[in-house]
């Protein structure tokens, strides 16, 4: 399909969607007929996403012909101009990938990458402390950007549709420009001084050349962006880690001390790797591997709660339940500080993790009376060593191909820092590296040597898309945003669907709770009652509602924000989260 012919043709497929949207996005309850919050039903699948244009434009996709690779890839793009919080070209990710023919899942790992200049203590200041405005908020906190060379390698790879088909949708934003939502404009109003520090940052995302901060209504014109775009729409990958994009990167790395060369960018390489698998129940997990931690302890924490035969009957975020996911996130996230990290580096013990017979080791030390203290439970000893080893959206299409993507600059809007002339952000993901034993990064989390800084490495990650399967076919995709809570929602999610029974809106609503090992509180978001908090406060854990100043700035509010898709007897269930700025799920 020719450039002109793909735009009018998802110009098409827009107007079309809309005109079906009375059929296919009925509610569930025309089926169920009595869920409180039914989710969203379609019969040809659904893109869902943090922003809504994006999700449209995968859908469209999809629509035009396009499998969910093709959607997802589209989608990554246009996040990219639409929600530069988290969608990126400067940053980095985790996509998962079922392919439904095939009867496989791959994992593709486009996480950033440690320059080679990079050193062990290169955040530690004089006193040999950890130097967060370093490691979060400076050039140096830049990782060697994956995310175009992730979306380029799984279109290439798992795609029918040309790079110029599935991109020319982002172009076309950026030239043309988004509208400013509510959403954004929020956003623009939480991150601001964070993007004062940088004249381009400001330009190209706060408040354009007028010098007005950008409203809601207010067109995003990213001239710059649309430019690296098309390089990278003409040339691939090498449009951006060679050449004109490429020098503009190391360009802004010398006028900011940072440490990405030329030679970093020309020799990023985006890695395929096995899942890891699970199994809950009869139904089968499949998770990211390392370097992301999501997916090891997801199941790690499956496997101890599968032990409980009478999760159901205790009752969702009863007192007794939330203790038993407590002391489950207690553990596993305990192991996460000293296991995990990137396994080209470190041996990461991911079959001991992952043993249903070390899950029930961990189990039988759960005192089902009272809580236990984080620091009387070490990560799990004797592991045996073995050799090696944000923003999420999902994607089912009618074949039942399905892609998970997560995809983040670190923090929201990244390090603040815009390569200049480029039109995008840099990640500050070097700080999900541990930059001192024992010292917490910017999600309260903390690890050691298999985290530790090295040339070349990757950051541990706490990105989880995941896919369960029922009877070997996917049955739920899911994942969320909120760093070190990504894994624990992900895992509530899993479970209200499961042990709960929950449609995929409900799964999504329902209050979450998140530990995680250190600081050893438990965080409730609203809605768990005054009188299951006093039961567990009287066996010893300290519970915060989120709210309260529980001085857990990275929290955000929230625990978590996920994008949801079930299938189940020719029916597509999918659900935005509704924390925060509901985000969209779009089917046609
Ligand atoms: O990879 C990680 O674990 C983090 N950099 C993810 C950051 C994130 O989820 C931001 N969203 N709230």
């Amino acid at each position: 399909m020719t450039f002109l012919r793909q735009l009018l043709f998802i110009g098409i497929a827009t107007v079309a969607s809309m005109a079906t949207t009375s059929k296919a996005a009925q509610s569930a309850s025309a089926i169920d007929g009595y869920d409180l919050f039914p989710a969203q039903v379609s019969e040809n699948g659904f893109v869902t996403a943090q922003e809504r244009v994006a999700a449209e434009v995968g859908r469209d996709i999809l629509a035009a012909g396009g499998n969910a690779v093709d959607a997802a890839v589209a989608t990554g793009f246009a996040l990219a101009v639409t929600h530069p919080q988290a969608g990126n070209l400067g940053g980095g990710g985790f996509m998962m990938v079922y392919l439904a023919e095939e009867n496989r899942a791959v994992a593709i790992d486009f996480r950033e990458m440690a320059p080679a200049g990079a050193t062990r203590d290169m955040y530690l200041d004089q006193n040999g402390d950890a130097d967060f405005a370093t490691s979060q908020f400076s050039h140096l906190s830049a990782g060697v950007p994956g995310s175009v060379m992730g979306l380029v390698y799984a279109l290439e790879t798992y795609g029918t549709m040309s790079l110029r088909e599935v991109i020319a949708p982002a172009i076309l934003l950026a030239a043309r420009g988004f509208e400013v939502t509510y959403a954004y404009e929020a956003s623009l109003a939480e991150y601001r001084s964070g993007l004062l520090i940088d004249q381009s940052s400001v330009e190209y995302f706060l408040e354009g050349l007028d010098g007005e901060a950008y409203r809601v209504g207010d067109i995003v014109v990213q001239k710059d962006l649309a430019r690296t775009l098309r390089d990278i729409s003409r040339e691939g990958a090498k449009g951006f880690y060679e050449g004109r994009v490429a020098e503009l990167i190391v360009a802004e790395m010398e006028r900011g001390g940072g440490l990405i060369t030329l030679d970093d960018l020309a020799t990023y390489r985006v890695i395929e790797r096995e899942p890891v698998y699970g199994i809950y129940r009869g139904y089968e997990i499949v998770a990211m591997p390392p370097p992301s931690s999501g997916g090891i302890h997801i199941i790690q924490m499956l496997n101890i709660l599968e032990g409980y035969e009478d999760l159901t009957a205790l009752g969702h975020n009863s007192a007794d339940y939330i203790h038993r996911l407590v002391e489950a996130m207690r553990r596993a996230y305990a192991d996460r500080s000293q296991y995990l990290g990137d396994p080209d580096y470190y041996a990461v013990p991911t079959a001991a993790l992952t043993d249903k017979a070390y899950a029930e080791e961990l189990r039988s030390t759960i005192n089902l009376r009272r809580a236990n203290k984080s620091l009387d439970i070490r990560p799990g000893l004797d592991l045996p060593a073995e050799s090696p080893q944000t923003t999420h959206y999902s994607v089912m299409d009618a074949e039942g191909n399905t892609v998970a993507v997560a995809t983040t600059l670190n923090f929201s809007f990244g390090s603040g820092y815009s390569v200049d002339g480029a039109g995008f952000l840099l990640n500050n993901e070097m700080d999900d590296f541990s930059a001192k034993p024992g010292a917490p990064n910017g999600y309260g989390l903390i690890g050691g040597t298999a985290n530790a800084i090295e040339a070349g490495k990757r950051p541990l990650s706490s990105m989880s898309p995941t896919i369960v399967l029922k009877g070997g076919k996917p049955f739920l995709v899911t994942g969320s945003r909120g760093g070190s809570t990504i894994i624990t929602t992900v895992l509530q999610v899993i479970l209200n669907v499961i042990e709960f029974d929950m449609n995929v809106e409900e799964a999504s609503r329902a209050p979450r709770i998140h530990h995680q090992w250190l600081p050893d509180v438990v965080v409730l978001e609203p809605g768990v009652s005054n009188d299951t908090q006093a039961i567990l406060r009287d066996r010893g854990f300290d519970i915060r509602v989120l709210g309260d100043d529980l001085q857990l700035g990275f929290l955000q509010g929230r625990i978590g924000r996920t994008q949801t898709i079930m299938y189940d007897d020719g029916y597509y269930y999918s659900s935005s989260d509704p924390r925060g700025s509901r985000g969209y799920s779009a089917t046609y």
